[in-house]
């Protein structure tokens, strides 16, 4: 990276700091000398201006709505490839030759199955618990059944937990659903690919042998692509922190997964399927475009607006697609949320409000659509965004560890409480 440099002035104090330059993107300015220098903190809250860190695992130019996984752009990997081909490119950074394809897929399929008292670990739950609260316990629980790969500083052991996060999180998610609506697990089958196992372990029972629908399967595949792995986003920020203590790799997933859950992070998919049922009929959009325009009103355009994106998210042109695809296999002529969907989209990129403020349609907007299509619960959506993007996390996590300059998360604030006072006795106050 070649270094320029900014300088800072504050006072009569003054700091000379280098600017580095990325194979892409923006510049940065590397302050971790600025304190030392002027005594003053940066102030950046919510991070719209501040890199964490450097990463070669996922470019993101939200102007141009492009996404590059290693270089390799979103559309393409998600049209020509598979789920766990992006997954090796994301843990190793090279797409995988035919034999490393079906070593690492016969490795991800035989890591499938849970330890056989997780199963018990689920009677703990309230059969209507949320899916998100049980694989948030969980999966943080697996590190109390696999002692054999918590050693974070062993590259053997940590390969070996990324496999059995990506291999685990469907086989949980699923555990998850069919807890949920008093079925019996279903186990995972090793002839299966990835999607079509998760599908399985979802909708089969045991009176019937199930049939996997190819279209459907092969929709899951690139839903799980498309939600792989995206910079350096809030989960993924999460998982970075929580492992820069030296956490395990269970425990740091499992705080992915919590801030992924929130409605402006991952638990929008569920959120925007309920506003579009809440919205109804195309009559009644005026009504709520109203609403999200309205100051005073905290309703929001669920699956709309990005912090990074401010064109198209290429994600969700991908979805809008494969939308129309899922709704007409499974002879679904005229879905009335998607004609909702569609005219919101319309109108609100025609309003100026969304257009001053560069507001599109984000990877939420037409994923909840396409889920329902599928079969799965709106309570499911967002366990389905964790299935995918556990590789996104492990591959930051692993390339976290493995930096030999990596420290301890610990930002500093800006204090605006009180000034040193002296303790009052509760006879004086
Ligand atoms: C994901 O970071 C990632 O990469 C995330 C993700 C990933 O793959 O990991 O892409 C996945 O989380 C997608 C985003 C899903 N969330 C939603 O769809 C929830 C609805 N969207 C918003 O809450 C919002 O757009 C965020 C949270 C996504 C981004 O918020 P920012 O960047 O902090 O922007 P902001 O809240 O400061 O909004 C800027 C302006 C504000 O208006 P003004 O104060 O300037 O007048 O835009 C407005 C906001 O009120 N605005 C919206 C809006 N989103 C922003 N107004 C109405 N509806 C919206 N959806």
């Amino acid at each position: 990276m070649n270094a320029k440099t900014g300088t800072i002035k504050i006072g009569d104090k003054s700091a000379d700091l280098p600017v580095m330059s990325g194979t892409l993107g923006p510049d940065v300015i590397d302050i971790g000398k600025l304190y030392g220098a002027t005594g003053a903190f940066t102030f950046d809250p919510g991070f719209l201006s501040t890199a964490s860190c450097e990463s070669k695992i996922t470019y993101i130019d939200g102007d141009e709505g492009i996404l590059l996984h290693r270089g390799y752009a979103i559309d393409e990997l998600a049209e020509k490839g598979d789920f766990l081909e992006t997954c090796y490119l994301l843990l190793y950074g090279e797409l995988p030759t035919p034999k490393q394809k079906a070593e690492f897929d016969y490795t991800v399929t035989r890591h499938t199955m849970v330890h056989d008292q997780m199963t018990r670990f689920f009677q703990g739950f309230r059969r209507d618990a949320h899916p998100m609260a049980v694989m948030v316990g969980c999966v943080g629980a697996l590190a109390a059944f696999y002692h054999d790969s918590t050693d974070i500083t062993d590259p053997k052991q940590r390969m070996i937990a990324s496999m059995r996060m990506i291999a685990k999180m469907p086989t949980i998610a699923a555990m998850a659903y069919k807890y949920n609506i008093g079925q019996p697990f279903v186990y995972p089958k090793n002839d299966l690919g990835y999607a079509s196992n998760f599908l399985r372990m979802c909708f089969a029972v045991p009176c019937e042998e199930y049939q996997i629908n190819p279209v459907i399967a092969r929709a899951l595949d690139r839903i799980f692509v498309l939600h792989a792995d995206h910079e350096q986003n809030a989960s993924t920020s999460t998982v970075r922190i929580a492992g820069s203590t030296g956490a395990n790799p269970f425990a740091c997933i499992a705080a992915g997964i919590a801030a992924l859950w929130g409605p402006a992070h991952g638990g929008a998919n569920e959120i925007c399927l309920d506003m579009l049922r809440e919205i109804g009929t195309v009559d009644r959009i005026p009504q709520f475009i109203a609403r999200a325009k309205d100051k005073n009103d905290p309703f929001r355009l669920m699956g709309f607006g990005h912090r990074v994106y401010k064109n198209f998210d290429p994600r969700a042109k991908i979805m809008h697609k494969t939308c129309h695809e899922v709704l007409k296999e499974m002879g679904i002529k005229d879905d009335p949320l998607l004609d909702v969907a569609m005219e919101l989209e319309r109108i609100a990129l025609s309003d100026p409000y969304f257009i001053e403020r560069k507001l599109y349609p984000n990877v939420d907007f037409y994923s909840g659509i396409t889920l329902k299509a599928m079969g799965f619960p709106t309570s499911m959506f967002t366990a389905l965004f964790a299935v995918a993007r556990t590789v996104g996390w492990i591959a930051q996590w692993k390339e976290m560890i493995e930096d030999p300059n990596q420290k301890i998360g610990r930002p500093r604030q800006l204090y605006v409480g009180q000034t040193k006072r002296d303790y009052a006795g509760i006879d004086q106050r």
